[in-house]
């Protein structure tokens, strides 16, 4: 029997579902299967592009000897040497002895290592702007090293201006007979998959993504076809777009990602109670707890959101063996462009903040403040410091620049008189409420691109941005009125004038800073309350 699909007049289909994989690559939990795809052209000539995994290797050979109906397979195009694509690989020179083998200097190489070096006799070495007309078709080859192994070669069809992408643009996922991604619900039901596939399997590599979609701008691409997952012959932008961000490391999206690594919940809490908070801000919040989910699913998460928290044990003096596995592989990933939080447990010598500080530091993220320590269990005094963290990712959230649309553009954004509060979108809808402070959409001004100047708070230091202080303004963390925001002058100009650093005072019950000359006796923490003789002066 055989199962196969058309792609066009010239183009089959000849690939196969897998699903009896218990792990992709010895790692890859495929819990939906995977496609291994192959294609077939019949010109003059006939070509076969890539073959299979040896999962299904009986269905793969049906279709392509049901698809040739007696002719022989004059070429096969091998894109990339991974076994899951090379497999049939010996099988079909020996059914088809007459059959030339077209690959980079690399796979031919590889091709002895996997095979034989007498294996590579009907190999023919191509290069970058290379082409073989096969009758009807123009075939161009385009190198793409690196996306994913370093002897990768991708097809453009002249002709029928198709790409053959290989890795690129694959899914996770068995296709179910639905082979092109417009006969699916690919947003809802794929994407994510889509992302955890790029980002574990091709992640590493952006730089040599971008280089490959540079080369594929140039040309009239009308259908992506690549070896795992669907067929694209519409929304082909859409899909670039989602590869552009990934492989520039790229936020999708305004959101938090926490994974936390926690031995009897405690740690889990704490980052249950953030979570908490973040939302009262109004901001997206994603959970995994790393002794769970397998790393994949949380590397991709990674790759989705613009700030990331992590909350772990110590454990042999160092980071909880799940957590520190995670960062690990987020590191090995070279995941850029985040803001980070961390949160750290141990009952008698708490590590883990360094330990999991030491394997992010590469990677140059923005830490939004220092690690927080819990001792056993979060303690009562210790909540407002969490809520001081969470307002701390939403002010992050609205100083960086709007998410990207799907299109690219950045979204609008409106802002509250009365709190601050920033929301994104293409209009604001009349009946929205601020979700902090339960202002009416009418309280909204739309953001503009004029510079924001910072209104410093004289009594808790609490940063207001904008053209000005609405004359109705209350500080959200201390309650003073307007007249009590003084304007603080941006670094530049400070740098003109005479050096004067203010003292910073820090609470020794929650963390709060106050910044100034000095701490009025009568201060109170903002935050939980404290007097001013809890506070400590920060020496450098
Ligand atoms: Fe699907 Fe890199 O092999």
């Amino acid at each position: 029997m055989f199962c196969t699909r058309k792609i066009n007049d010239d183009y089959t289909w000849v690939g196969a579902d897998g699903r009896r994989l218990p792990m992709f690559e010895g790692v890859f939990g495929v819990p939906d299967g995977i496609s291994f795809n192959s294609y077939l052209l019949q010109d003059e000539k006939t070509v076969l592009f890539d073959t299979a995994d040896s999962a299904v290797q009986r269905n793969f050979k049906e279709n392509v000897l049901h698809e040739l109906n007696g002719r022989t397979l004059d070429y096969l195009v091998v894109h990339h040497m991974e076994p899951d694509h090379t497999a049939l690989l010996e099988d079909l020179m020996i059914r088809f002895p007459r059959m030339q083998v077209y690959c980079s200097e690399r796979a031919k190489m590889m091709i002895g290592q996997f095979f034989g070096t007498e294996m590579t006799q009907n190999v023919v070495v191509i290069k970058e702007g290379d082409t073989l007309c096969t009758g009807r078709h123009t075939l161009q080859f385009i190198a793409a090293p690196m996306v994913h192994w370093p002897e990768v070669m991708m097809t453009y069809d002249q002709t029928d201006h198709l790409l053959l992408t290989a890795d690129a643009f694959g899914c996770f996922g068995a296709l179910n007979g639905q082979i092109f991604a417009d006969e699916v619900n690919f947003e809802a039901e794929f994407l994510d998959e889509c992302r955890r596939y790029y980002s574990n399997i091709v992640g590493k590599y952006g730089k040599q993504v971008q280089e490959v979609l540079a080369k594929a701008s140039k040309l009239d691409v009308q259908m992506l076809l690549p070896l795992h997952g669907f067929v694209w012959r519409k929304d082909i932008d859409w899909i670039i777009h989602k590869y552009d961000l990934w492989s520039r490391w790229e936020p999708e999206e305004k959101s938090v990602m926490i994974a936390y690594a926690s031995v009897y919940g405690d740690t889990e809490n704490a980052a249950n109670i953030l979570a908490c908070r973040l939302a009262e801000q109004g901001v997206r919040v994603r959970m995994y707890d790393t002794s769970v989910t397998p790393a994949s699913y949380i590397v991709s998460a990674a790759f989705r959101a613009s700030h990331l928290v992590f909350a772990a044990t110590t454990y042999n003096a160092g980071v909880f063996v799940t957590m520190d596995e995670l960062l690990r592989d987020i590191a090995a990933h070279g995941l850029k462009n985040r803001s980070y939080l961390l949160l750290e447990n141990g009952s008698w010598a708490p590590s883990s903040g360094r330990g999991m500080t030491e394997i992010l530091k590469p990677l140059g993220w923005k830490e939004l403040a220092e690690p927080v320590t819990i001792r056993s269990a979060l303690q009562p005094h210790q909540e407002p410091v969490l809520e001081r963290l969470a307002r701390e990712i939403a002010q992050d959230m609205k100083r960086s620049a709007p998410a990207a649309k799907d299109d690219g553009k950045a979204a609008k954004q409106w802002v509250c008189r009365i709190c601050g509060y920033i929301y994104e979108g293409d209009e604001l809808p009349e009946n929205f409420k601020c979700p902090l402070c339960g202002a009416a959409a009418t309280y909204f001004d739309e953001k503009k691109e004029e510079p924001a100047k910072k209104w410093v708070c004289s009594v808790c230091g609490f940063i207001y941005e904008g053209p000005a202080v609405p004359a109705d303004f209350r500080c959200p963390l201390c309650n003073a009125p307007a007249d009590k925001f003084v304007e603080k002058k941006d670094e530049s100009a400070a740098a003109a004038e005479p050096a004067k650093a203010a003292k910073k005072w820090v609470c020794s019950i929650c963390g709060y800073i106050y910044e100034g000359d000095e701490l009025p006796a009568d201060f109170q923490c903002p935050l939980c309350k404290a007097p001013a003789d809890k506070f400590e002066e920060k020496k450098d």
